[in-house]
């Protein structure tokens, strides 16, 4: 099942510039070839790095799920190019999903929908609901108009594991499980898409993520709901298994404290190798620590876009330091971080 590592087709432009450079035209042309013959190509988005395939082709989709040593009960989301080639997909298109696609798309939200007959059972984990969104990526949506296929792309990581925000960490989570990677430079979000279920009525955000509560109530003109039960309780059918309790960690141990610099002060005492993310630098007690042997401060940005854009580079990046701890400061529990807390929470929780 192991394959020779992968090419990496890097193409440069501004993240700003609407259009991929000339040069990314060989690549696309790779990746849609790849695709075509039921590979699997790593692609960028706005969020983060997608392991994409033909979303068509079972056999294409299995690969994915066997690359990502995915369970076959966690649903695909389906990468479309705009609402055309997501209704083609869906067997209704609520109201709601249309408000939502029609004010964000391309970007950071996932709609969930009723199932049309062209989307194989192994996508949608045999459910009669499916995920679809319009990358916010002009690489990603070139690539899906030209091979003018839907793409089925989950986080390109090995289940459970910290989602990828640059080509390289897709290199070291799934390098020779995969065909090819498109690098199209780092993330500009960095945490996953909101994923909202279109087919309730008031819609229920099932993930957090870079669009609020008050972005979905805007754009559908009226209330969008939490899910009843927090993330991870069970008591409901799995209907967003990215809600399962761990999921998001890191390979070394996370812990975020409500007193972190004490668990720091503690953790550095009994001798552990800690490194320790807080947005408070100029803290007394931080300065206080700051040059403790064994421990490695990072400062993280103070606004929750800057901080999750960075979360999970560092966490990638700490987990390469043979660290016995990894502590984080708690967020504020205010709605602008509710999708980053709910990440490190996740990231927090001990394996079942
Ligand atoms: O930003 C993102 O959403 C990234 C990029 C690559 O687009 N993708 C991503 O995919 O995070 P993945 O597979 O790691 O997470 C998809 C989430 C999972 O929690 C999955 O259970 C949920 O969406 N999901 C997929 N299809 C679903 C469905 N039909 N109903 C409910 N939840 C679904
Ligand atoms: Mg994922």
């Amino acid at each position: 099942m192991l394959r020779p590592l992968p090419d990496i087709l890097r193409i440069d432009w501004p993240p700003t510039a609407a259009e991929p450079p000339r040069t990314a035209e060989d690549a696309v042309a790779r990746a849609v070839e790849v695709l075509r013959q039921g590979g699997l190509v790593a692609i960028p988005t706005e969020t983060v790095y997608g392991l994409a395939a033909n979303a068509l082709d079972e056999e294409a989709v299995a690969g994915i799920f066997r690359a990502k040593g995915r369970p076959a009960s966690n649903p695909l989301i389906v990468h479309v190019a705009d609402i055309a080639m997501a209704r083609s997909l869906a067997g209704a298109w609520p109201a709601t999903a249309d408000a939502v696609a029609t004010r964000f798309w391309p970007g950071p939200v996932t709609v969930v929908v009723p199932r049309g007959p062209r989307v194989p059972d192994i996508v949608t984990a045999g459910g009669s609901t499916v995920a679809l969104r319009c990358p916010d990526h002009p690489l990603a949506r070139r690539l899906i108009a030209e091979a003018g296929m839907p793409l089925a792309a989950p986080s390109a990581n090995r289940s459970e594991a910290v989602s990828p925000t640059t080509a390289h960490h897709v290199l070291a989570g799934l390098g020779n499980r995969i065909d090819l990677i498109l690098d199209g430079g780092p993330c500009r979000r960095g945490i996953e898409s909101t994923v909202v279920d279109c087919t309730v009525s008031p819609p229920r955000i099932l993930r957090p993520g870079p669009l609020s509560r008050d972005d979905l109530e805007a754009a559908v003109g009226g209330p969008v709901e939490w899910p009843a039960a927090a993330a991870g309780d069970s008591g409901e059918p799995v209907r967003s298994p990215g809600r399962q309790a761990r999921h998001y960690a890191p390979k070394t141990p996370l812990e975020m404290p409500v007193e972190p610099a004490r668990r720091v002060a503690q953790l550095v005492a009994e001798g552990r190798r800690i490194g320790w993310l807080t947005s408070r630098t100029d803290d007394p007690q931080v300065r206080s620590l700051a040059g403790s042997r064994n421990l490695m401060i990072v400062p993280m940005p103070e606004s929750p876009d800057e901080f999750a854009c960075r979360i999970y580079a560092m966490l990638h990046g700490l987990d390469q330091r043979g660290l016995d701890r990894i502590v984080v400061d708690p967020p504020p529990d205010t709605e602008p971080w509710r999708a980053v807390r709910d990440r490190l929470a996740r990231a927090a929780r001990v394996p079942e």
